[in-house]
């Protein structure tokens, strides 16, 4: 207990000076420094209804305003092609990206017909799942569908307010179940440690995922951001960190006997399959309202403002409002940290990117980590264990929720005056 409360030390100052954004006050984005190999990302905020749980921001859907969004959203696009980048990959998140599922295979389309884009991956929610919104996703070339889960328990659904709009676990299951094979990868985002989620539900919950024929899991740890703590409490109880292990087990042993553990928290019976972040890529653009991209070192991001965001895309204006750049050893360090979350780090890599004296800057983790068996050395690879397993579990957590924290404090500044 003493080295988890002093983990989470370290990522709670750790994650404060990677979130100390200064003002962007330049008229263009970066410039792009390389040919290829970046991820785009876009952001879709709006949601049918919000989830008292949720961190990212999201805004309750209307049509009109969301039209104009998507259309401000391919402006922003346009600026990173005049600025020289190039992609060859798509990740598009919310909220809910399939909101409106024609104008956004319209962004797709245009984003395949200017870059040769080799995956796509889409996030939507269970009630989605229907024969046209999947053949138009289908038809546009998505490769990996995640859909939003939780819980298959209803008592749990009902507390987390998705069981009337997304339905029964039985009935998510059987949609899952009717369109397994249909994408190159099926995902389904699930969480624990939920306050009212005990052994025995978490033991059914994975027995449904491995009856859903799904071919990823990606099982997060509930993350609470300040600006939601009352309201989980309020529905599900009082959240315990303390039982996050012993669940965590629970789901560990569960899966790895029909999936592959492919990081932290995410399992994958499909080799090959397309995971939740593409580790691949260093750098990313994100795009859309209050979106992050890290590129060159250096994490921006974007206003929170619809207002703001649809108004600036419309005079050609990108939507960077803050950035942080990373010293060399903080880019290192989280390098170091996302890596290691899908559990090797190759030396190579690092020596590639910073030089052979890298471990000289690390020296602190590497020992830290080494000598508490949280890592360790094999053919030329830093390799997590199941002891660091838990620990990136609490680091991740932590930097989650304070980034959920960060998205709330932005959305109240940047949206005081707007009316949408
Ligand atoms: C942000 S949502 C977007 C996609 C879709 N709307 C959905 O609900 O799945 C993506 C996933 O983030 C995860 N998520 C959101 N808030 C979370 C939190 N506070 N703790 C853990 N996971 C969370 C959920 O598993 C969710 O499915
Ligand atoms: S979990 Fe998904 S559906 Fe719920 S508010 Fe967040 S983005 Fe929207």
């Amino acid at each position: 207990m003493l080295i988890e409360g002093f983990l989470q030390y370290c990522a709670t100052r750790l994650t404060r000076r990677y979130l100390a954004f200064e003002e962007y006050t330049q008229d263009s984005p970066p410039q792009s420094q390389k040919d290829g190999r970046y991820l785009l990302y876009i952001h879709i905020p709006f949601c049918e209804e919000l989830c008292p749980y949720c961190s990212f921001v999201s805004i309750k859907f209307e049509p009109s305003v969301a039209l104009g969004y998507l259309d401000a959203i391919k402006k922003e696009i346009e600026i990173y092609q005049r600025c020289g980048y190039c992609f060859d990959s798509v990740y598009i998140g919310g909220g809910t990206p399939t909101i409106l599922p024609e104008k956004l295979a319209g962004i797709i389309s245009f984003v395949r017909d200017t870059w040769p884009i080799k995956q796509v991956s889409v996030e939507t929610n269970p009630n989605h799942l229907v024969n046209e919104t999947l053949r138009i996703l289908k038809d546009v070339g998505v490769n990996r569908l995640s859909v939003g889960v939780q819980s298959f328990n209803d008592k749990i659904l009902e507390s987390i307010g998705r069981l009337e709009k997304y339905g029964t676990g039985e009935e998510i299951k059987e949609r899952l179940v009717r369109i397994a094979g249909m994408f190159e990868t099926l995902n389904i985002d699930m969480i624990f440690n939920f306050p009212n989620q005990t052994e025995e539900i978490l033991a059914e919950d994975i027995r449904a995922i491995k009856e859903s024929k799904v071919n990823q899991i990606t099982y997060y740890p509930l993350m609470v951001s300040e600006y939601r703590k009352n309201e989980i409490s309020k529905r599900c109880g009082e959240v315990n960190y303390r039982q996050e292990k012993k669940l965590y087990q629970q789901i560990v042993e569960g899966l790895t006997e029909a999936y592959e553990q492919e990081s932290v928290w995410c399992f994958s019976n499909k080799k090959g399959a397309i995971d939740e972040y593409i580790i691949d890529y260093d750098d990313y653009v994100g795009v859309g309202r209050g979106a992050f991209g890290y590129i060159n070192g250096t994490m921006y991001s974007n206003t929170f403002s619809i207002d703001r965001y649809i108004k600036r895309a419309q005079e050609g204006k990108h939507s960077i409002l803050a950035y942080r750049r990373y010293s060399y050893i903080e880019r290192m360090r989280y390098d170091f940290l996302i890596r290691l979350l899908y559990g090797t780090l190759e030396l190579s890599y690092m020596k590639r990117k910073y030089g052979k004296s890298y471990w000289f800057y690390l020296l602190r983790e590497l020992l830290f980590f080494s000598s508490t068996r949280a890592v360790k050395f094999r053919d030329g690879k830093i390799v997590l264990t199941e002891k660091g397993r838990n620990y990136w579990l609490i680091l991740m957590r932590t930097l989650f929720s304070m980034a959920g924290d960060y998205r709330e404090r932005r959305a109240k500044l940047d949206t005081a005056g707007d009316e949408n």
